[in-house]
Formats: C-alpha cells, structure tokens, sequence
C-alpha cells in the first residue's frame, strides 16, 4: 500500500514539474521552455537576419553569424522587366560590333508613344551632340569643339539598329557609353526615335503633327 502511494505520489510530483514547465507561460508569445532547441531552431543561418540584433540566448554563438553576402560574381539582377534583366552578350570588340549589325533587332513594336518616349530621351542625351535633325550639329559640337559625329540621314543612313545597340552600349569613337544612363529598354526607345532620323519611310514625327492638326480642325 506505502508502495503505491509512493508511485502515486511521484507520478503526481512528476506532472506537476511538467505543468510548471510547459503550461504555466505568462508570455502567450514564448514557446515556453526549450528542451530540445534544435527542434525549435533551424541550424540553417537564415539570409538577410542579423544575427547581432536576435540576440539569441540559446545559440550565442550566432551572434558573430555574417548571413547577407555579396552575389557571387557574373549573377544577375532580376527584376520584373525581362528585357533590362538580360545581360549583353557581345563582346566589345569590331566583330561584337559587326555581329550586332547582323543579329540583333529590338524586340520592341514602335508604336507611335515608344516613339516620343524615345524622343524625350533624345532631347535629354543626344541633341546637344547630335543635333535637332540628327545632322551632327548639336551645340556641343558647334560651340564646344567636341568631334562631329555624322548626319544620320547622310552616311548613317543605313546604320542597323542593333549596331546603334552596341555603340550606345560601350560607345564608339568620340561617344561614350551610355549603359550606365539609359536602360536598355530605354536604349530601344531612343533607337527607335533615331530611326525617324535616318528618313527611310515616313518620318514618324511629321505624322503626328499631322494627326494633332487633323484632331484640331475638327
Ligand atoms: C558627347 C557627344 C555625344 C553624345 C552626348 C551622343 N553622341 Fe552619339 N556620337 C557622337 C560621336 C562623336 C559619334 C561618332 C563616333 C564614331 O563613329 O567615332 C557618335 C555616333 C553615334 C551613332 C553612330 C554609331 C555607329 O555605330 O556608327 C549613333 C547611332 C549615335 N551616336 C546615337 C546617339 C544617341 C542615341 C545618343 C543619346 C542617347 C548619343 N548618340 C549621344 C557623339 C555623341
């Protein structure tokens, strides 16, 4: 009989420490006591957590933790725009250019706003070298002494687009890069304004003059 009171009592003692320890928790948000911490904690160092600032009691050893990392070299940014996300395969050098020429078409529909978007940006990098018309007689040029760069409707008049792509992506000559200014969405833009310039077809400028005019007359 004392022996079963015994292991009536034990038992009883034993849950009792239990309780204390799992079910009497103030804080609604503490796990309460952890016997097995792994299970709780991943061993993983989790990215972008800074482990100086968790002050983690139960693995202080993780307070000297480094978790955010430079990307390693030749990673690419992604961001929601495909186009700007992919990296420029050719190389700098005469045959990437000549490539270029051959292969690469933007991959673009010029509608008529791709177009003015692209003149914004040409009003804003390119005028002041190359001129309103494209003539290669911006002020820079004029007044600055810079190198004339050609007319585009004169000997660059049958400049492929995918060239253009590659000089405005290293520069060429006298002109600088321009990767680091315009996107290459933007590049497309500008390219596809310059192509007005170059006056093979109907230049698209004139035609939406004509359309305003049209709507004003109404
Ligand atoms: C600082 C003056 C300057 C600025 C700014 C400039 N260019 Fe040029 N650009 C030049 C010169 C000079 C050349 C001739 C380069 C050569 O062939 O040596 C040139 C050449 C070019 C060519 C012919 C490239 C080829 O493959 O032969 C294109 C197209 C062109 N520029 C477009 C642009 C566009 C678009 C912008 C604006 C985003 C721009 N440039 C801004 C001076 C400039």
């Amino acid at each position: 009989m004392k022996l079963q009171l015994n292991i009536v009592g034990n038992l009883l003692a034993g849950m009792l420490v239990i309780a204390a320890l799992t079910g009497c928790i103030r804080d609604e948000q503490s796990p309460g006591y952890e016997y097995m911490p792994d299970m709780y904690r991943s061993p993983a160092v989790e990215a972008y957590v800074d482990y100086a600032e968790v002050r983690d009691t139960i693995r202080p050893e993780l307070h000297t933790v480094m978790s955010a990392r430079k990307p390693v070299v030749g990673t690419v940014p992604m961001t929601d725009n495909a186009i700007d996300d992919m990296p420029y395969t050719l190389p700098n050098t005469t045959a990437g250019y000549e490539k270029a020429g051959e292969v690469l078409k933007t991959p673009f529909t010029e509608t008529e706003e791709f177009i003015a978007e692209g003149q914004e940006i040409y009003n804003n990098f390119c005028l002041h070298c190359h001129g309103e018309t494209g003539a290669g007689d911006g002020l820079v040029i004029t007044n600055g002494g810079h190198p004339a760069p050609q007319a585009y409707d004169g000997p660059l008049k049958n400049l492929p687009e995918g060239k253009m792509f590659h000089t405005l992506t290293y520069g060429k000559g006298a002109m600088g890069s321009h990767a680091s200014q315009l996107t290459k969405t933007e590049r497309w833009k500008v390219i596809a304004y310059v192509k007005t310039l170059q006056g093979n077809g109907e230049p698209v400028a004139a035609e939406v003059e004509e359309t305003e005019m049209a709507e004003t007359a109404e």
